[in-house]
């Protein structure tokens, strides 16, 4: 992955920190979005920074079209082209309410940000990669652009206290086969990675209960999953490993996808 360009949506914190991690690791300049002060960001991003990694990063907010822009105009001025996208940033509703109960700002706040800013910022990052790819025609493209979209397991396990954000997710999912066919003559890889229960701010608030949940079997894998789980997952589909499984999903459940009786 040496010199090549991540953007890495909310990859300041929580399992986007983790992959911003590996990802420059592994070589990349980095992109990074996030509603966070730029200092509260560089300050968690300092491991990356000391490691003498490439690092912009944007104050915005993914659900505002402006924001947006200036996100991407920041990318191609300080480095003048993007070879990785990871879909990361994602938000709970404010307040868990009952499916009869959700408002429509709550409704708006999450659709906002998890699909409609997150499809735009593909569709915007897209067409620069076409550009690049034409452009380069004939140049060594191994490995291929990529796109990765952080989804969940809430694309299909209901939670009627958090219809929203569900809905948001399995938005997702179908984002994800969109792209990827219609990226797959231009030469570029989509794919999608859903999480299960991850170690991260989001889940701190509902911690005792997916201890219980686990410990009484809930996954075939007894363990939290740690945002490393997800970065590992990235830097698999960022080798060029699976070149020829766009639009491919992969669960990092510890097996909860499974059915069992
Ligand atoms: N944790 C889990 O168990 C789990 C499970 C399945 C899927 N996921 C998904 O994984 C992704 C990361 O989740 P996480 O657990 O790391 O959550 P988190 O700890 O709450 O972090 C959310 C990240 O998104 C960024 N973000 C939030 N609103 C944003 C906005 N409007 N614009 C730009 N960035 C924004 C945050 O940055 P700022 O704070 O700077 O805004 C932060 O970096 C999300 O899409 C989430 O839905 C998580």
């Amino acid at each position: 992955m040496e010199n090549k360009v991540a953007v890495v949506t909310g990859g300041a914190r929580g399992i986007g920190l983790a992959i911003s991690m590996q990802l420059a690791r592994e070589g990349c300049a980095l992109a990074v979005l996030g509603t966070s002060s730029e200092e509260k960001a560089m300050n968690n991003m300092k491991p990356i920074l000391d490691e003498g990694a490439r690092v912009l990063y944007v104050q915005g907010s993914l659900g505002n079209a402006k924001d947006r822009q200036r996100f991407l105009n920041a990318i191609l001025n300080r480095y003048g082209r993007i070879d990785v996208l990871v879909n990361n940033a994602g938000v709970a509703p404010k307040q868990r309410m009952d499916l009869l109960e959700t408002t429509e700002d709550s409704f708006d706040f999450v659709m906002d940000i998890n699909l409609k800013g997150t499809f735009f910022l593909t569709q915007a990052i897209a067409r620069q990669m076409v550009d690049q790819l034409r452009k380069e025609a004939g140049h060594n493209r191994n490995p291929m652009p990529v796109i990765i979209t952080i989804s969940s397991m809430s694309e299909y396990t209901a939670s009627v206290n958090r219809g929203e954000y569900c809905i948001s997710k399995a938005g997702l999912g179908m984002m994800t086969k969109l792209f990827a066919d219609r990226l797959s003559e231009e030469g570029i890889l989509v794919y999608e990675i859903r999480p299960g229960i991850i170690r991260t701010d989001m889940t701190r608030t509902v911690a005792e209960k997916y201890d219980r949940l686990i410990a009484d079997g809930l996954l075939p894998q007894k363990r939290w999953g740690e945002p490393e789980d997800v970065a590992n997952a990235v830097s698999v589909l960022c080798s060029g490993s699976l070149a020829y499984s766009t639009g491919q999903t992969i669960d990092v459940d510890g097996g909860f996808h499974i059915r069992r009786l």
